[in-house]
Protein backbone atom coordinates (compact mmCIF):
# COMPACT_ATOMS: atom_id res chain seq x y z
CA UNK A 1 0.00 0.00 0.00
CA UNK A 2 1.20 3.11 -1.04
CA UNK A 3 2.01 5.52 2.21
CA UNK A 4 -0.16 8.99 2.18
CA UNK A 5 0.63 11.32 4.55
CA UNK A 6 -2.29 14.43 5.42
CA UNK A 7 -0.87 17.43 6.99
CA UNK A 8 -4.64 19.15 8.31
CA UNK A 9 -5.05 22.83 9.27
CA UNK A 10 -7.94 24.93 10.97
CA UNK A 11 -9.69 25.21 7.37
CA UNK A 12 -9.76 21.09 7.67
CA UNK A 13 -12.42 21.92 10.32
CA UNK A 14 -13.94 25.25 9.20
CA UNK A 15 -16.77 23.62 7.68
CA UNK A 16 -17.92 21.80 11.22
CA UNK A 17 -18.49 25.58 12.41
CA UNK A 18 -14.66 25.89 14.02
CA UNK A 19 -13.34 29.34 13.23
CA UNK A 20 -10.10 29.23 11.50
CA UNK A 21 -7.18 31.82 13.22
CA UNK A 22 -5.84 33.97 10.39
CA UNK A 23 -9.06 34.19 8.06
CA UNK A 24 -11.44 37.56 8.33
CA UNK A 25 -13.16 36.78 11.51
CA UNK A 26 -10.69 34.77 12.26
CA UNK A 27 -9.84 33.40 16.17
CA UNK A 28 -7.06 35.79 16.46
CA UNK A 29 -8.53 38.42 15.09
CA UNK A 30 -10.84 38.55 18.61
CA UNK A 31 -8.25 37.34 21.16
CA UNK A 32 -4.82 38.54 20.71
CA UNK A 33 -2.23 35.31 20.52
CA UNK A 34 -0.16 36.69 23.01
CA UNK A 35 -2.72 36.66 25.91
CA UNK A 36 -4.20 32.95 25.18
CA UNK A 37 -1.77 31.33 23.23
CA UNK A 38 1.83 32.25 25.06
CA UNK A 39 3.18 30.72 28.49
CA UNK A 40 3.56 34.66 29.07
CA UNK A 41 0.08 35.44 28.34
CA UNK A 42 -0.82 32.06 30.76
CA UNK A 43 1.33 33.49 33.51
CA UNK A 44 -0.15 37.05 33.39
CA UNK A 45 -3.71 36.15 33.45
CA UNK A 46 -4.23 31.94 33.85
CA UNK A 47 -8.31 33.04 34.39
CA UNK A 48 -8.24 34.35 31.04
CA UNK A 49 -6.15 31.34 28.88
CA UNK A 50 -8.19 28.69 30.75
CA UNK A 51 -11.09 30.70 29.66
CA UNK A 52 -10.24 31.07 26.16
CA UNK A 53 -9.50 26.72 26.01
CA UNK A 54 -12.57 25.77 28.42
CA UNK A 55 -14.66 27.72 25.76
CA UNK A 56 -12.90 26.00 22.96
CA UNK A 57 -13.37 22.62 24.37
CA UNK A 58 -17.03 23.52 25.13
CA UNK A 59 -17.60 24.11 21.39
CA UNK A 60 -15.91 20.89 20.20
CA UNK A 61 -19.13 18.90 22.09
CA UNK A 62 -21.84 20.70 19.82
CA UNK A 63 -19.78 20.15 16.44
CA UNK A 64 -19.45 17.08 14.53
CA UNK A 65 -16.86 16.45 11.93
CA UNK A 66 -17.52 17.12 8.38
CA UNK A 67 -17.58 15.34 4.82
CA UNK A 68 -14.08 16.27 4.60
CA UNK A 69 -12.44 14.37 7.63
CA UNK A 70 -14.98 11.06 6.42
CA UNK A 71 -12.88 11.53 3.17
CA UNK A 72 -9.76 11.27 5.06
CA UNK A 73 -10.89 8.64 7.11
CA UNK A 74 -12.00 7.08 4.27
CA UNK A 75 -8.63 7.53 2.49
CA UNK A 76 -7.67 4.23 4.53
CA UNK A 77 -9.35 2.03 2.34
CA UNK A 78 -6.81 2.55 0.10
CA UNK A 79 -3.64 4.37 1.15
CA UNK A 80 -1.42 3.67 4.25
CA UNK A 81 -2.73 6.93 6.07
CA UNK A 82 -0.97 9.11 8.63
CA UNK A 83 -2.96 12.03 9.24
CA UNK A 84 -0.57 15.03 10.52
CA UNK A 85 -2.98 17.43 12.40
CA UNK A 86 -1.93 21.36 13.97
CA UNK A 87 -5.95 20.81 14.67
CA UNK A 88 -6.25 20.79 18.62
CA UNK A 89 -10.15 19.60 17.89
CA UNK A 90 -10.49 15.73 17.90
CA UNK A 91 -12.87 15.29 14.63
CA UNK A 92 -10.23 13.64 12.43
CA UNK A 93 -10.37 10.89 15.05
CA UNK A 94 -14.04 11.07 15.48
CA UNK A 95 -14.33 10.78 11.83
CA UNK A 96 -12.98 7.35 11.86
CA UNK A 97 -9.01 7.97 11.08
CA UNK A 98 -6.50 5.99 13.16
CA UNK A 99 -3.06 7.06 13.29
CA UNK A 100 -3.73 10.93 13.75
CA UNK A 101 -0.11 13.06 15.60
CA UNK A 102 -1.30 15.92 16.92
CA UNK A 103 1.20 18.60 16.71
CA UNK A 104 -0.15 20.91 18.78
CA UNK A 105 -1.61 19.49 21.14
CA UNK A 106 -5.09 18.41 22.49
CA UNK A 107 -8.66 20.00 23.93
CA UNK A 108 -9.15 17.05 25.22
CA UNK A 109 -6.31 17.00 27.31
CA UNK A 110 -4.60 18.50 30.04
CA UNK A 111 -1.52 18.38 31.86
CA UNK A 112 1.41 20.06 34.14
CA UNK A 113 2.36 23.53 33.73
CA UNK A 114 5.46 22.73 35.32
CA UNK A 115 6.53 20.24 32.84
CA UNK A 116 3.62 20.55 30.12
CA UNK A 117 4.99 17.53 27.95
CA UNK A 118 5.67 14.87 30.97
CA UNK A 119 3.97 11.95 30.12
CA UNK A 120 2.97 11.33 33.73
CA UNK A 121 0.68 14.45 33.72
CA UNK A 122 -1.17 14.28 30.94
CA UNK A 123 -4.54 13.20 30.69
CA UNK A 124 -7.59 12.84 28.90
CA UNK A 125 -10.00 14.91 30.48
CA UNK A 126 -13.56 13.08 31.03
CA UNK A 127 -16.44 15.71 30.21
CA UNK A 128 -17.58 16.58 33.58
CA UNK A 129 -13.81 18.06 33.73
CA UNK A 130 -13.71 19.96 30.19
CA UNK A 131 -13.95 23.08 32.73
CA UNK A 132 -10.53 23.97 33.68
CA UNK A 133 -10.07 26.94 36.79
CA UNK A 134 -7.41 28.42 38.37
CA UNK A 135 -6.46 26.26 41.51
CA UNK A 136 -6.72 22.67 39.32
CA UNK A 137 -3.78 20.59 40.07
CA UNK A 138 -1.55 18.44 37.88
CA UNK A 139 -0.66 15.14 39.11
CA UNK A 140 3.00 17.32 40.32
CA UNK A 141 0.59 19.98 42.23
CA UNK A 142 1.33 22.43 39.37
CA UNK A 143 -1.83 24.22 38.44
CA UNK A 144 -3.35 22.31 35.49
CA UNK A 145 -3.43 23.70 31.99
CA UNK A 146 -4.50 22.54 28.83
CA UNK A 147 -2.89 20.31 26.76
CA UNK A 148 -1.78 22.82 24.29
CA UNK A 149 1.56 24.16 22.12
CA UNK A 150 1.72 27.67 22.42
CA UNK A 151 3.78 29.96 20.55
CA UNK A 152 7.38 30.10 21.87
CA UNK A 153 6.72 26.38 23.16
CA UNK A 154 8.50 23.27 21.55
CA UNK A 155 6.84 21.07 19.17
CA UNK A 156 7.16 17.73 20.83
CA UNK A 157 5.51 15.38 18.23
CA UNK A 158 7.81 17.33 15.03
CA UNK A 159 10.39 14.50 14.37
CA UNK A 160 8.12 11.86 14.50
CA UNK A 161 5.71 14.31 11.92
CA UNK A 162 9.18 14.55 9.38
CA UNK A 163 9.52 10.73 9.93
CA UNK A 164 6.49 9.98 8.78
CA UNK A 165 6.30 12.80 5.85
CA UNK A 166 10.06 11.53 4.84
CA UNK A 167 8.72 8.40 3.78
CA UNK A 168 5.13 9.41 1.86
CA UNK A 169 4.75 8.34 -1.44
CA UNK A 170 1.73 11.16 -1.38
CA UNK A 171 1.07 14.07 0.89
CA UNK A 172 -2.29 16.30 1.03
CA UNK A 173 -1.68 19.45 2.60
CA UNK A 174 -5.62 20.73 3.49
CA UNK A 175 -7.10 24.02 5.31
CA UNK A 176 -3.63 25.34 6.62
CA UNK A 177 -2.09 28.96 5.46
CA UNK A 178 1.36 27.62 6.40
CA UNK A 179 2.15 30.14 8.52
CA UNK A 180 3.41 28.73 11.06
CA UNK A 181 7.08 26.64 12.02
CA UNK A 182 7.96 24.10 12.11
CA UNK A 183 5.10 22.15 10.85
CA UNK A 184 5.03 24.81 7.64
CA UNK A 185 8.34 23.60 7.12
CA UNK A 186 7.20 20.02 6.90
CA UNK A 187 6.16 19.35 3.20
CA UNK A 188 9.96 20.38 2.15
CA UNK A 189 10.85 16.48 3.98
CA UNK A 190 8.54 15.60 1.28
CA UNK A 191 11.09 12.41 -1.38
CA UNK A 192 11.35 13.62 -4.51
CA UNK A 193 8.55 11.30 -6.04
CA UNK A 194 6.15 12.41 -3.68
CA UNK A 195 2.74 13.83 -5.22
CA UNK A 196 1.88 17.20 -3.05
CA UNK A 197 -1.81 18.23 -3.12
CA UNK A 198 -2.67 21.43 -1.93
CA UNK A 199 -6.38 21.33 -0.66
CA UNK A 200 -7.72 25.24 0.28
CA UNK A 201 -10.36 27.83 -1.05
CA UNK A 202 -8.30 30.48 -1.09
CA UNK A 203 -4.76 31.40 -2.27
CA UNK A 204 -2.12 30.22 0.00
CA UNK A 205 2.01 31.24 0.06
CA UNK A 206 3.68 28.10 0.12
CA UNK A 207 7.88 28.97 0.31
CA UNK A 208 8.73 25.90 -1.10
CA UNK A 209 10.18 24.77 -4.91
CA UNK A 210 8.34 21.43 -4.26
CA UNK A 211 5.58 20.93 -7.37
CA UNK A 212 2.17 21.00 -6.09
CA UNK A 213 -1.00 20.01 -7.47
CA UNK A 214 -3.53 22.69 -5.94
CA UNK A 215 -7.40 22.42 -5.38
CA UNK A 216 -9.00 25.56 -5.03
CA UNK A 217 -12.14 24.00 -2.97
CA UNK A 218 -12.73 23.36 0.51
CA UNK A 219 -12.17 20.60 2.56
CA UNK A 220 -15.18 18.33 2.09
CA UNK A 221 -15.39 19.18 -2.23
CA UNK A 222 -11.06 19.51 -2.15
CA UNK A 223 -11.58 15.89 -0.83
CA UNK A 224 -14.26 14.34 -2.52
CA UNK A 225 -12.14 15.65 -5.95
CA UNK A 226 -9.01 14.29 -4.86
CA UNK A 227 -10.87 10.71 -4.05
CA UNK A 228 -12.31 10.97 -7.57
CA UNK A 229 -9.06 11.13 -9.20
CA UNK A 230 -7.21 9.02 -7.46
CA UNK A 231 -9.91 6.12 -8.23
CA UNK A 232 -9.83 7.51 -12.23
N1 LIG B 1 -11.73 24.21 3.70
C1 LIG B 1 -10.37 24.18 3.63
N2 LIG B 1 -9.60 25.22 3.98
C2 LIG B 1 -10.21 26.34 4.43
C3 LIG B 1 -11.61 26.44 4.53
C4 LIG B 1 -12.38 25.31 4.12
N3 LIG B 1 -13.71 25.31 4.17
N4 LIG B 1 -11.90 27.67 5.01
C5 LIG B 1 -10.73 28.31 5.19
N5 LIG B 1 -9.70 27.51 4.84
C6 LIG B 1 -8.27 27.77 4.85
C7 LIG B 1 -7.87 29.23 4.77
O1 LIG B 1 -7.88 29.66 3.42
C8 LIG B 1 -6.46 29.19 5.35
O2 LIG B 1 -5.49 28.92 4.35
O3 LIG B 1 -7.75 27.32 6.09
C9 LIG B 1 -6.53 28.01 6.33
C10 LIG B 1 -6.53 28.42 7.79
O4 LIG B 1 -5.32 29.03 8.12
P1 LIG B 1 -5.01 29.48 9.62
O5 LIG B 1 -6.21 30.16 10.19
O6 LIG B 1 -3.74 30.21 9.61
O7 LIG B 1 -4.86 28.08 10.41
P2 LIG B 1 -3.62 27.10 10.50
O8 LIG B 1 -2.79 27.16 9.28
O9 LIG B 1 -4.15 25.79 10.93
O10 LIG B 1 -2.82 27.73 11.70
C11 LIG B 1 -1.67 27.07 12.18
O11 LIG B 1 -1.46 28.56 14.00
O12 LIG B 1 -2.55 29.79 15.53
C12 LIG B 1 -1.83 28.67 15.36
O13 LIG B 1 -1.69 26.76 16.65
C13 LIG B 1 -2.54 27.43 15.76
O14 LIG B 1 -2.52 25.26 14.70
C14 LIG B 1 -2.66 26.65 14.48
C15 LIG B 1 -1.53 27.20 13.65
Amino acid sequence: MKKLVVLSGAGMSAESGISTFRDTGGLWEKYPIEDVATPDGFFKNPDLVLRFYNDRRKQLMSVKPNKGHELVAELEKDFDVTVITQNVDNLHERAGSKHIIHLHGELTKACSSRNPNDSRYIKELIPEEYEIKVGDKAGDGSQLRPYIVWFGEAVPRIETAVQFVKQADILVIIGTSLNVYPAAGLLNYAPDHAEIYLIDPHEVQVSSSKTIEVIRKGASEGMAELLARFRK
